[in-house]
């Protein structure tokens, strides 16, 4: 029987600069994302796991993302969002992934615990990280996400060798493997398989003892997925063992535009406040032969609605 699992590492240390110059001031981890920033997003799916520990690990240079945890306002307004125990964690270089889920290792300690990229976005209503939980409350050892990826896209992330495993109730329907040779952005004809490991993680705190001797790899960093290929290599019994559970839900890449514009249209659409109204107002952006003219105008049609648009 595995811990409990109760904190959340988000490595959010990274310039953001496939996305200047909107970057250059504001991190990508603040960009708003229909109503609430990106952050945010990703600390509520962690909170529907029961997860209430967050160390946001960043750098000196965003002091918006400590502004933002710091300056929390909810009781004076009410619009302001209850924030859960968050610490800020400084990478002061950029030395990798691994390397920045290391910087929180003294604020983890020696229990399980769960990484989020924010730049892998879940759908809200998506059950990926609580089956990962599930998974590891079975399997022990690390649980990562995993996405099918075409060949031309699998030199982006990383790549693992599969192997089918069976777990009954705890896969909740989702496929889920066992990985072995596990590498970070494969050339061509070094890609594993069809998965690749998509920004959750499930680890078990012997990770940071392996980070803390992993030689820089890709790119000249320290990369999570080079430990997790060590840790692959121990045995079950000793509480190894590197396991990837399959999303079918939605993914958005937000850190880069594409990704994020898609993230914005598609959750906004689907907002119960204003989604009604912006559908509506997309309708006739698609119908009109005259283009944007002639759909409704923001203020004429949420003012029936009561939507949120139109109070603006
Ligand atoms: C990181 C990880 C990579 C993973 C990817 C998922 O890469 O290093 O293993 O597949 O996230 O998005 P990055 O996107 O930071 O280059």
């Amino acid at each position: 029987m595995s811990l409990e699992v109760r904190c959340s590492v988000i490595p959010a240390a990274g310039k953001g600069t496939r996305m200047y110059p909107l970057t250059k001031s504001v991190p990508k981890e603040l960009f708003p994302l229909v109503d609430r920033p990106v952050i945010m997003t990703v600390i509520e799916e962690a909170r529907r796991c029961g997860i209430e520990q967050f160390h946001v690990v960043t750098s000196p240079r965003k002091p918006a993302l400590r502004d933002f945890f710091t300056n929390a306002d909810c009781e004076s307004n009410p619009q302001d969002l209850p924030l859960p125990q968050v610490d800020l964690v400084m990478q002061e270089q950029a030395r990798g992934l691994g390397h920045a889920v290391l910087q929180a290792r003294d604020y983890v300690g020696e229990q399980p615990f769960v990484v989020q990229l924010p730049d892998d976005l879940y759908h809200p209503e998506d059950p990926l990280l609580q089956t990962m939980l599930d998974v590891h409350a079975v399997t022990g050892g690390c649980v990562v996400a995993l996405m099918e990826v075409s060949a031309a896209e699998a030199k982006l992330y990383s790549s693992a060798r599969v192997e089918p495993v069976e777990l009954g109730a705890a896969a909740a329907g989702h496929g889920v493997f066992k990985l072995a040779d596990i590498i970070e952005k494969p050339e061509a004809d070094q890609v594993r398989s069809p998965y690749a490991l998509m920004g959750r993680y499930v680890l078990d705190s012997r990770i940071f003892e392996i980070l803390a001797q992993t030689p820089p790899g890709r790119n000249n960093e320290i990369q999570l997925t080079d430990a997790l290929a060590a840790f692959a290599e121990i045995p079950v019994k000793e509480g190894g063992g590197v396991w990837g559970v399959v999303s079918r839900g939605r993914h958005f890449d937000t850190g880069n535009l594409s990704g994020y514009l898609q993230a914005q249209m598609e959750l906004s659409l689907e907002n119960p406040d204003f989604g009604a109204h912006l559908r509506e107002y997309m309708r006739g952006l698609a119908g009109s032969p005259d283009g944007p003219g002639a759909a409704p105008t923001s203020t004429e049609s949420a003012a029936g609605q009561g939507g949120k648009a139109g109070a603006c």
